[in-house]
């Protein structure tokens, strides 16, 4: 049998089996290396695992949908590394399970936002962004302030997210059995600007 490009070319089924193979290992040949490089799956030195009251602030983040203008995911591009520091690197996010790197950026990258402004900063911002940024557009979320957390699924979670460390040891006991008392009546906002705080930290 001749076997030559026409052949593959004018028969359409033939040409979608072999592009998929085509596309499939190009395709692992980017993505296997990644799950077996360090630089990808260990932490970076000084990464500590979220605090029973950031860890409720992220959920918090993610229902407010606080990525879909924000991106936790500084490029190796000049303008953001001198505007917002180091770009961002795998090691940071290994315990983020779901990441929040994002890739819409109505508002500033959040990645190192943790420590550039006050808590009370935050808290006015959040409750109304044009009191401090009079040109914002981001909208207010003031319910933040009124409702509180009980702490009753905080330390289900943080088991839940211990499963992601190697070892299943992420918290230490005590952590575990405090869980609860550390967030109860705290507000959503408390939670949600401890969360902010805490983000960066690792690598400045
Ligand atoms: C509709 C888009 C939008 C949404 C949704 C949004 N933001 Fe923003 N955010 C912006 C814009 C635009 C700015 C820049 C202007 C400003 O500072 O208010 C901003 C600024 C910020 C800043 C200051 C960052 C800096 O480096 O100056 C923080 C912190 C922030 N947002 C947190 C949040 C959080 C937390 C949520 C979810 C509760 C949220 N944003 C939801 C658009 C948004």
């Amino acid at each position: 049998m001749k076997f030559n490009h026409e052949l593959i070319e004018k028969n359409i089924g033939l040409l979608g089996i072999f592009t998929v193979i085509a596309i499939s290992f190009g395709g692992l040949v980017q993505i296997t290396p990644l799950l077996f490089q360090k630089d990808t799956t260990e932490p970076v030195e000084g990464l500590r695992p979220y605090s029973a009251l950031e860890l409720e602030g992220r959920d918090i983040y993610i229902r407010e949908g606080c990525y879909n203008c924000h991106s936790q995911m500084i490029r190796p591009l000049r303008a953001e590394t001198e505007r917002y520091g180091h770009y961002s690197v795998a090691g940071e996010s290994v315990w983020d399970h779901p990441f929040q790197w994002g890739s819409k950026r109505t508002g500033p990258d959040l990645a190192r936002v943790g420590g550039r402004y006050s808590d009370k900063w935050h808290e006015v911002h959040l409750i109304d962004p044009r009191i401090v940024v009079p040109q914002s557009n981001m909208p207010g979320f003031p319910w933040l302030m009124d409702n509180t957390l009980d702490g009753k699924l905080t330390r289900k979670k943080m088991e839940i997210l211990s499963n992601f460390h190697p070892d299943h040891n992420m918290y230490s006991e005590e952590e575990l059995a405090g869980a609860e008392e550390a967030v109860k009546g705290k507000t959503e906002m408390e939670a949600l600007i401890a969360y902010l705080q805490s983000l960066g930290h690792a690598l400045k």
